[in-house]
């Protein structure tokens, strides 16, 4: 019973002094620095990870930069920053991701990036090489293109940190990908995101008619099969 009564006690002192501090912090925080509950574009995890549908989705697609949950609207620079609905009009369009079909966007001629920071004049090193991923499960094998990827980038940004440049030297799947390694480096973040209507753009090369599922070990030993 005493040390019910002392635990009580106890309590009410924390109570009290954590109520004296409370009140002195709001006195010193700053009106811009108290917390505000705002709608996070798609859950709280980065849009990496929009393929789980359990989070939130954008209430509007490609919403000006105060507004889009990314850019903090209380900063005059994010008012200055033209809108993507601007910005992307006329673009050929897609169905996921920013809803702009950037590959197509640059061959078609809309755009015509810069290769080189400084000097305007350099020319984008682009190869010319499809590598063929083939998958174990019955969707459809992976084809991954240089020339879409050489057109934006130089080889340096995968070659040889993020993959040794040799075919099948990488060991790549799905989970590595959601987690934001391999493809999902890019892909999900300044890249088309994994989502059901994407999966085809890179599972695009259909099966062999006299596929079959391979068979683990375990089941081709099995006497009952
Ligand atoms: C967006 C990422 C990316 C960029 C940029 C890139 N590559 Fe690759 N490269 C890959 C991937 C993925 C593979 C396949 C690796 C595998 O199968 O394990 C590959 C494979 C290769 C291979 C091996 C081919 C073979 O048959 O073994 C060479 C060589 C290569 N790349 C050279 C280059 C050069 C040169 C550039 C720049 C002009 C470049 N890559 C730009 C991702 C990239
Ligand atoms: C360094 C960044 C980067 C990495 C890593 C990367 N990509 Fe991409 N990828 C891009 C960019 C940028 C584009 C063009 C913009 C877009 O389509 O969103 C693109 C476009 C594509 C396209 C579209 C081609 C088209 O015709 O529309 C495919 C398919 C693709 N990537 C597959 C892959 C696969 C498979 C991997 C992993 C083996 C991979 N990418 C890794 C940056 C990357
Ligand atoms: C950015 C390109 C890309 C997109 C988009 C993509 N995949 Fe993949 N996927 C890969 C690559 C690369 C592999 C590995 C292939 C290999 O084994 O080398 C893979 C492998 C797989 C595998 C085999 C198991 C594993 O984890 O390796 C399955 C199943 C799969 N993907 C399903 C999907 C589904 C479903 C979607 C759409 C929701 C999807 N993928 C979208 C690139 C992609």
């Amino acid at each position: 019973m005493k040390s019910l009564f002392k635990a009580i006690a106890v309590t009410a002192l924390y109570a009290v002094s954590v109520s004296m501090v409370s009140a002195a912090e709001t006195k010193a925080t700053p009106k811009s620095m108290e917390l505000k509950e705002v709608d996070a574009p798609s859950g709280t995890v980065s849009s990496a990870n929009t393929f789980n549908r359990l989070l939130k989705k954008p209430k509007q697609k490609n919403a000006p930069p105060p507004e889009d949950g990314i850019h903090d609207p209380d900063n005059e620079g994010s008012h200055v920053l033209q809108p993507p609905l601007v910005a992307y009009e006329g673009l050929p369009t897609t169905d996921f991701g920013n809803y702009v079909d950037w590959v197509q966007s640059l061959q078609k001629g809309f755009l015509n990036p810069r290769y080189d920071r400084v000097d305007p004049t350099v020319e984008a090193l682009v190869m010319d090489l499809d590598i063929v991923r083939e998958v174990k499960a019955s969707m459809p094998d992976v084809i991954f293109p240089h020339k879409p990827h050489t057109q934006w980038l130089h080889c340096s940004n995968c070659h040889p940190k993020i993959f040794i440049p040799q075919k099948g030297a990488n060991q790549i799947n799905m989970s590595a990908i959601l987690l934001g390694q391999k493809c999902g480096v890019c892909h999900g973040k300044v890249s088309f995101p994994i989502t059901t209507l994407s999966c085809k753009k890179c599972h695009s090369k259909p099966k062999p008619e006299d596929w079959k599922p391979p068979l683990s070990a375990a089941s081709q030993k099995n006497p009952w099969r």
